[in-house]
């Protein structure tokens, strides 16, 4: 009897050709201080702000993942997702780790920030969108179209890894040790598994053209909610009073810009070019970084080597 497949037009396999391997990280953020690039309050806040941000979609990552597995016809592929879900799940826990332990302790109120992620990972983006369940029909097709989003937001994080690897900025200006080792930690595990979300993506029949407002959408909306995000943690910085930070304020922008000439951040503009390779017929993932540079940070992340021990 032939099988029918769940999905129309299943055409890609695993393009990884290394075992993904999850890694059981710890962080002591004792002495981490809420400025931790010295002399850099903007950045400081702006990159604290992916503590709040990260643990809700990337617990949904892994739930959208588990659903999509028994559809996955390739054998490496499905070990790379597995591998995925658990590199994942791990990045997610790391930083709701340090919004307890680092952003609470500094007296930091995440409530807000939380609560959006919260709202967007579980009603809006959720099985049942704002409480709506859905017919069978389209149960599959909103499947993967989140798993579109992800395949989106997996290019945007593997070029931020790429950027936290290779900014020397940070170290010049004194930045904290282990807030440092839990970004290129995680960057670099964004591309030892930058592979893993497109080839599922197209494994399950996503399609080409998809790729244009599916990178739109998520452009748009990553670093829309990380500058709201970021001027709510500056809001709550007494420094930052006289220019009431806000992302409906050109002042964010400007300041953003500023302090990417200096170093310390992604400029925006930058970070819009890098969009354009996703839109390519002949984007490969594989081509956007390096495993190599990948696996010698993680070699000697202070955090990887006391997991691997
Ligand atoms: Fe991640
Ligand atoms: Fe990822």
């Amino acid at each position: 009897m032939t099988r029918v497949l769940p999905f129309p037009g299943v055409r890609r396999a695993s393009s990884t050709t290394h075992d993904i391997l999850p890694r059981k990280v710890r962080f002591d953020w004792a002495n981490t201080p809420l400025e931790w690039i010295p002399g850099q309050p903007f950045a400081s806040h702006f990159i604290n702000e992916i503590n709040m941000i990260l643990p809700a979609g990337e617990f949904w990552f892994c739930r959208l993942y588990n659903q999509a597995l028994p559809f996955v016809t390739d054998d490496k592929l499905r070990a790379d997702v597995q591998a995925f879900v658990r590199q994942e799940a791990m990045h997610a826990r790391a930083h709701a780790g340090a919004c307890s332990e680092y952003l609470r302790a500094h007296g930091i109120d995440t409530r807000r920030n939380l609560a959006v992620m919260d709202w967007l990972f579980e009603r809006a983006l959720g099985d049942e969108p704002f409480g709506r369940k859905l017919p069978r029909l389209l149960q599959r097709r909103w499947l993967v179209f989140r798993l579109g989003i992800i395949a989106a937001v997996e290019h945007m994080t593997c070029v931020l890894g790429k950027y936290a690897l290779n900014n020397r900025e940070w170290d010049k200006a004194g930045a904290d040790p282990v807030l440092l080792d839990l970004i290129r930690w995680h960057g670099a595990e964004e591309i030892e598994h930058r592979s893993v979300a497109f080839d599922l993506y197209t494994h399950l029949g996503g399609s080409y053209l998809s790729r244009y407002y599916l990178s739109a959408i998520t452009f748009v909306a990553v670093f829309g909610i990380w500058a709201d995000g970021a001027a709510d943690l500056m809001c709550q910085d007494p420094r930052f009073a006289k220019q009431r930070p806000s992302v409906f304020r050109p002042w964010l922008w400007r300041e953003w810009v500023r302090v990417a000439r200096n170093g310390h951040l992604p400029d925006p503009l930058w970070l819009f070019l890098t969009e354009l390779p996703y839109l390519s017929p002949w984007y490969d993932p594989r081509n956007e970084a390096s495993t190599e540079q990948a696996l010698a940070y993680l070699a000697r992340s202070p955090a990887a080597r006391s997991a691997a021990a």
